[in-house]
């Protein structure tokens, strides 16, 4: 079945963690708006006339994109995709009205963390250049200390995961992503899961929301 999954939660709710699972374990596309940021960093956005001429330096500010350049990278990829676990997109109200036209979702799940642990979780992230494989100092460390066990490059810190910028990325979760979960769950299409725990055991949660819905279809 070619699920349409859309994953909701504030920087370091374990999205990109449990997306890429989730894209693997159903075959289905990984959309992630923060990936495709990232990869055009220094796209000249001047024609625009926003406040910034690049997605790179909103992006290093923890500020949001403007709704015009995110909007047109989801269209064209969800257009390709046939499934597809959406991850970053909608960030407010009018990019998830935008979504509610292009598209159908068959899950809407937010995933919750506590934010003591968020903090935590972003300033030991480190990522691969190479392969894009996520670790934690901590939690989920590489074999060996600052290199990818996937590919062996080695690893990176992102610049928006300093102390100061995940402050300023968490406010701006809670202006603008917040009320787009208050937006779902009014609709009672939202499903709530705790991102707490190891990978696996959120991992475990996700897969059984999903699949139960599914026996109950049968
Ligand atoms: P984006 O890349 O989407 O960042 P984000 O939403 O802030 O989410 P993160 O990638 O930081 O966190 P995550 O939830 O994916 O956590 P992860 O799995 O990596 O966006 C970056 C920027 O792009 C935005 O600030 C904005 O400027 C721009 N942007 C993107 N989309 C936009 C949009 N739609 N509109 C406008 N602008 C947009 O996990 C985090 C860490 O925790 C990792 O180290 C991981 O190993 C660890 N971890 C994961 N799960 C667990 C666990 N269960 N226990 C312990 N550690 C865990």
């Amino acid at each position: 079945m070619q699920s349409h999954i859309l994953l909701l939660g504030p920087p370091g709710a374990g999205k990109g963690t449990q997306s890429t699972r989730l894209a693997e374990t159903y075959d289905i596309q990984h959309v992630t708006t923060g990936d495709a940021l990232r990869a055009n960093k220094q796209m000249d956005i001047t024609d625009l006339e926003t406040k910034y001429d690049t997605p790179g330096e909103y992006m290093d500010a923890g500020e949001l994109v403007p709704d015009t350049v995110v909007n047109t990278i989801v269209k064209e990829a969800l257009s390709e995709a046939d499934g597809y676990v959406l991850d970053g997109y909608p960030r407010n109200l009018e990019q998830a009205r935008i979504l509610d036209s292009m598209t159908e979702l068959d899950y809407i799940i937010a995933l919750e963390v506590p934010e003591s642990d968020l903090l935590v979780r972003l300033t030991g992230r480190r990522v691969c250049p190479e392969c894009s494989e996520t670790y934690h100092t901590e939690f989920e460390p590489p074999a060996e200390t600052g290199i990818c066990t996937a590919c062996g490059a080695e690893l990176t810190q992102r610049e928006d995961d300093t102390e100061e910028t995940v402050k300023e990325r968490l406010s701006v979760f809670a202006e603008n992503t917040e009320p787009v979960i208050e937006y779902y769950d009014e609709r009672n299409e939202l499903t709530r899961v705790s991102g707490q725990g190891s990978p696996e055991e959120v991992f475990t949660r996700l897969t059984s929301v999903i699949e139960d819905d599914w026996l109950a279809r049968v």
